[in-house]
């Protein structure tokens, strides 16, 4: 087995133990750690707080490197570049809500997006500054998004790409289980049809 990577996965629900895409995320580690040993650092985004004034005007500002107080939005915006920027993996646990992300994740976005600091502004458009590392996404829908059977939008894979790719991270792959307000038996088959997705993920790496 090779050395210990550094993951960092971000829980985005607001539902703790019972959420179904941070239950999805544990079969993500257990296939990471079948190739390596972990080391894992959480956070749970239902605590970050959104960006604020000082935050907006200074990322506006030509130069924003001296401001950041004790506990400001920018000292924690630097806090969790720095946890990306360490990380070996990101593996971040989602739920949808109305098609997209939950406003949990979308502040972490707001924080880690970041002029000058994860990418630049070129006339040929944003460059993104960080090494990119392997995404997992564990996303859990209450209906489906997927296949000729969704009837509704999905926002939520095609903006965290984007978003993700302005600062450096291309190499994302989602897991899904889908239609988690279908009934009970629904469920049990979106949990079997993701598990065994994981596994054939991560048996063929
Ligand atoms: C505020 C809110 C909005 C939601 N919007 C959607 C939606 O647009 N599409 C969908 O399929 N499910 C939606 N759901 C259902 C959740 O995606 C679903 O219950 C999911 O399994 C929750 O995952 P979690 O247990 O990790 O929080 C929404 C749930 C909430 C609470």
């Amino acid at each position: 087995m090779s050395a210990a990577i550094r993951v960092l996965r971000l829980i985005s629900s607001p539902r703790g133990a019972e959420s179904e895409s941070l239950r999805l995320s544990h079969l993500v580690l257990d296939g990471l750690a079948g190739q390596h040993s972990l080391q894992v650092q959480d956070v749970d985004l239902n605590d970050l707080q959104h960006v604020d004034r000082d935050y907006a005007m200074a990322l506006a500002s030509p130069s924003d490197a001296d401001q950041a107080e004790p506990g400001s939005a920018l000292q924690r915006s630097a806090e969790l570049i720095s946890q990306l920027d360490e990380a070996d993996v990101l593996l971040i646990a989602t739920p949808m809500h109305n098609y997209t992300v939950p406003s949990t994740l979308k502040a972490w976005v707001d924080h880690i997006v970041r002029i000058r600091m994860t990418f630049n502004g070129t006339p040929q458009g944003k460059v993104g500054l960080l090494r990119d590392c392997p995404v997992y996404v564990a996303l859990a829908s209450g209906g489906l998004i997927s296949g000729e059977q969704a009837r509704q939008p999905d926002f939520l894979r095609p903006y965290l790409q984007a978003a993700l790719a302005t600062v450096g991270l291309r190499n994302m792959h989602f897991f899904c289980v889908e239609g988690t307000a279908r009934g009970e038996q629904a469920l049990l088959e979106a949990r079997a049809m993701a598990q065994s997705q994981v596994a054939a993920f991560f048996s063929a790496e």
